[in-house]
């Protein structure tokens, strides 16, 4: 059995994506625990009515101190999710799980990355430059925000009356269909 745990700040659909993905079709992986850093982040919502336990941090604890890492060791997990996850990863965690960090990003990196790039601010820079086509990238977390080595890549077109609302849909779906199959793929490796 693999354990995943996700990292989410916000809505979580794609965290509550992920976990109905494996829970549907395997008894060989298992999101395990959700962490936010958002009290309120509605992805806690999604994790009680799903089933999954959660946990709330504070930046002292993510960033000057071992707890996350203490438990996510004592909880066996082999694998973390960025899910619309937006504090910048520590290194002693990067450190503590070697390409086993996975994210999302909303744009076909290296193009609309890096810091401050995250949200509805990718999608409106997007449409705000006339892109022709985005789409979303998933990636393994180095100590660079969205750096670390692609593992696919999903496009789809941008409409000239396309909006940042619009555009996010479209990336919606696409990290829907794609995220978790990618994990799925990825555990097969590691
Ligand atoms: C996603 O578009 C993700 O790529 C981005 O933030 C959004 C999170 O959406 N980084 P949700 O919280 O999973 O609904």
């Amino acid at each position: 059995m693999k354990r995943l745990a996700i990292f989410a700040s916000g809505s979580g659909s794609n965290a509550e994506q992920i976990i109905n993905h494996f829970h549907n079709r395997s008894l060989q992986v298992c999101v395990d625990l959700i962490l936010t850093n958002r009290p309120n982040a509605y992805v806690l919502q999604r994790a009680e009515k799903l089933g999954v336990e959660s946990y709330v941090f504070n930046r002292a604890s993510f960033y000057d101190s071992d707890a996350i890492i203490n438990l996510l060791n004592e909880r066996h997990i082999d694998l973390i999710v960025l899910a619309g996850f937006l504090w910048l990863v520590p290194k002693n965690l990067i450190a503590a799980f070697p390409n086993k960090i996975i994210n999302i990003h909303p744009a076909l990196l290296p193009k609309y990355g890096g810091k401050g790039m995250y949200g509805q601010h990718v999608h409106q820079a997007v449409v705000a430059n006339k892109e022709i086509e985005t789409g979303i990238t998933i990636h393994l977390v180095d100590e660079i925000y969205d750096n670390g080595a692609i593992l696919r890549q999903e496009k789809c077109e941008v409409q000239l009356s396309d909006t940042a609302d619009t555009v996010a849909e479209k990336i919606h779906k696409l990290e829907y269909e794609y995220f978790a199959e990618t994990i799925e793929e990825y555990l097969t490796k590691i």
